[in-house]
């Protein structure tokens, strides 16, 4: 038996940062939709838990959130079936692009088919939270609202996944990544965050236009401070603007950015007009929202 799950990437089309927690935690209030990118991951029975990558510069030991996710199911159910996952990984890491969170909640949904009692979305939901932050959109993926630190979950009715299904993006990723804490603790730093009620109101208006162009207009908080600790970024995103007349935003804490565009983009142009300033090894790609 080998059972097989697409694990999704995703771009933040927007990112509100409302309130920092006790916890240390941020308030987010953000705009998520899984892309067509997506890594595969396989589950089959085996005497002893493992992970093979086919990705070399992927952590495959306890530290890959695939085989965190596995303890934490075993946490939540102790009979929980062992076996060997293998990992095609298509999505690039470090890249605010969900990669690592969404190959999580697949193994997830792997072990809890394998069990053969599923538990669940909502069990299973909970259980990715333990994991990390964006995990819990992962387990059913689909256009959402993410609020809390990220794990409270408020899907998209099935139209506005539907208009906006097929959409064309742009995404671009410097050879370097971004840390999560970092991003955050840049963001900290200033102190002043958006106030809920506000960013709640302009995501109403934005999701109201029925247009994801008018979600990507509402922003991404976390970009300026990550731009101002990685001023490459910045230049590389305004030399695009200036060369192609494309604008490109921040997904999640980075280092990838995106673009919603139309037909006629050429992502080797994209990647030459940013390679004087992100690095040899830039990353461009078209792919549609899923
Ligand atoms: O939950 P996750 O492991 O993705 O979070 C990594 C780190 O990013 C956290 O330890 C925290 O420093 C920061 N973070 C945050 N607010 C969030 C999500 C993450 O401050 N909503």
């Amino acid at each position: 038996m080998v059972l097989t799950e697409r694990a999704p990437a995703k771009v933040n089309l927007s990112l509100a940062v409302v309130g920092r927690r006790p916890d240390g935690f941020h308030e987010l209030v953000s705009v998520v939709a899984p892309l067509s990118l997506a890594d595969t991951l396989t589950w089959e029975p085996a005497t002893a838990e493992s992970l093979a990558c086919d990705d070399p510069t992927v952590p495959a030991d306890g530290s890959n959130l695939v085989l965190k996710a596995a303890a934490a199911y075993r946490r939540a159910r102790p009979e929980a079936p062992v076996g060997r996952f293998t990992l095609a990984k298509r999505a690039p890491h470090g890249a605010g692009l969900g990669g690592g969170s969404s190959d999580a909640a697949a193994a997830l949904r792997l072990l809890d088919r394998a069990s053969g009692r599923p538990m669940g979305p909502d069990r299973l939901r909970a259980i990715a939270a333990e994991v990390g932050s964006d995990c819990p959109l992962f387990v059913d993926p689909r256009p959402c609202v993410l609020r809390g630190r990220g794990e409270r979950v408020e899907v998209l009715p099935a139209e506005v996944a539907a208009a906006w299904s097929g959409r064309r993006l742009l995404l671009a990723k410097p050879s370097f990544g971004v840390s999560t804490p970092d991003a955050y603790r840049w963001r900290a730093s200033r102190g002043a965050y958006a106030s809920p009620v506000a960013a709640e109101a302009a995501l109403a208006l934005a999701l109201a236009s029925g247009d994801p162009a008018s979600v990507v207009a509402l922003g991404n908080d976390l970009q300026d401070p990550v731009f101002d600790a990685l001023p490459a970024l910045r230049k590389g995103v305004e030399r695009v603007r200036d060369r192609l007349g494309l604008g490109l935003t921040l997904t999640g804490s980075g280092s990838a950015c995106f673009a919603l565009v139309g037909d006629g983009v050429d992502p080797d142009a994209v990647r030459s007009v940013l390679e004087p300033d992100w690095g040899g090894d830039v990353w461009t790609r078209l792919v549609d929202l899923a």
